[in-house]
């Protein structure tokens, strides 16, 4: 077998996140607030956006570099037309053993059936709240929650294993810590507490809108009996736990109060074609450039590997006030979290 690529830290390349547009139909108060992604914001125009040849093309290569599962992200990925095409295309990928889709669910049901048969395999949805009010409070674009439950049903109904994942702080959500377990393990599906991260540079992150794993686990605590769950393999993004005496998990992903950049095997492509290490990073390599000047793909290889083996990122290892202030990171959206 071919000797795996591996980082300054010996993390090998294992995992590949692909946003495939910057647009959202959401306005998340944390994530994509109007008054910096309002009408006037300059999105990413179509000739920037790798197409889906393109795309097949650089999976295809990551996949030759140890590559083994894909997760395809936005913004909101569903907004990209004719998405199940991109999917039958990287299905097909020798050697790839998993697609993954982030999606806020929004447009789930009318493309549940499509991405089933397409070769997709897992979706996870961002829900936040599962109050009405809260919840339109935080997507700031009038939508309920009755829609997006009724569209992740329709998923899990159509084969996909469905996820639910809330990005919880504080003053936002406190009062959906519970309200959210109770439907979801009712519901026999999983859900992820997410810690509020400094992304971006609009989200205002501050240290103290955070509610850790440790909080979170001990409010749980008061009303369920939870058991931890062995990681499917090294470097699983979620601390998983079961309800005693059921099958259904619940997980966290402790990003600051637990970081897990040791194990971290992720790399990741924006809308543009730049590949980033981190999902923190400043900078990217812009693979787009090198993929249409390049027919035979030698270079592109050669610079994804050279990139990888340069990589020392661990950026939730060494969060401080300076870096979270004063470093000048990608966007979530844009960047596909
Ligand atoms: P699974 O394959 O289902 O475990 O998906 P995932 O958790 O890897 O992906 P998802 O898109 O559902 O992300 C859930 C949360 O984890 C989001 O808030 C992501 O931004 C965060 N996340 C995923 N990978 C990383 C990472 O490498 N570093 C950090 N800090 N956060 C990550
Ligand atoms: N911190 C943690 N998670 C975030 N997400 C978006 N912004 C943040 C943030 N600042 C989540 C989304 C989605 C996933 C891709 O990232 O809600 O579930
Ligand atoms: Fe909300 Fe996700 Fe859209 Fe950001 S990308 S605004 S978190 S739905
Ligand atoms: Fe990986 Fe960067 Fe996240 Fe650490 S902060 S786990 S290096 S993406």
């Amino acid at each position: 077998m071919k000797q795996a690529l591996q980082d300054k830290f010996g993390r090998a390349l294992q995992d590949l996140r692909i946003s495939v547009t910057d647009r959202c139909n959401f306005r998340c108060t944390y994530c994509m607030p109007k008054e910096i992604f309002g009408k006037d914001f300059a999105f990413l125009p179509k000739e920037h956006l790798l197409s889906f040849e393109e795309i097949e093309r650089l999976a295809t290569i990551f996949v030759s570099l140890g590559v083994r599962k894909i997760r395809l992200t936005g913004g909101e990925p569903l907004l990209r037309r004719n998405l199940p095409d991109l999917i039958k295309k990287l299905s097909v990928i020798e050697g790839l053993a998993d697609i993954g889709l982030t999606t806020n669910g929004v447009l789930l049901g009318k493309h549940a059936q499509a991405l089933k048969d397409a070769g997709l395999k897992r979706v996870n949805v961002s829900l936040d709240a599962i109050t009405d009010e809260t919840f339109k409070s935080i997507n700031d674009s009038g939508v309920g929650t009755a829609p997006i439950l009724e569209n992740m049903k329709k998923a899990k109904a159509v084969g996909l294993e469905v996820k639910a994942n809330m990005v919880v702080k504080k003053g936002m959500n406190d009062k959906e810590i519970i309200p959210m377990a109770k439907y979801f393990k009712e519901h026999g599906m999983t859900l992820r507490y997410i810690e509020f991260m400094d992304v971006g540079q609009s989200n205002g992150w501050d240290f103290s809108q955070v509610i850790t794993k440790k909080q979170l686990f001990d409010q749980l605590s008061q009303h369920f009996d939870l058991e931890p769950v062995d990681p499917a393999y090294v470097g699983e993004v979620a601390k998983r736990y079961r309800y005693v005496g059921t099958d259904t998990e619940v997980g966290f992903i402790t990003s600051v109060s637990e970081s897990f950049c040791s194990t971290c095997t992720r790399a990741r492509v924006a809308a543009d074609g730049k590949l980033y290490t981190c999902l923190f990073a400043t900078n990217g390599l812009d693979l787009k450039e090198i993929l249409r000047s390049e027919k035979n793909d030698e270079k592109v290889i050669e610079a994804i590997a050279q990139t990888w083996q340069k990589r020392t990122d661990r950026y939730s290892d060494e969060r401080t006030e300076e870096t979270v202030k004063h470093r000048k990171k990608i966007e979530m959206s844009y960047i596909g979290g």
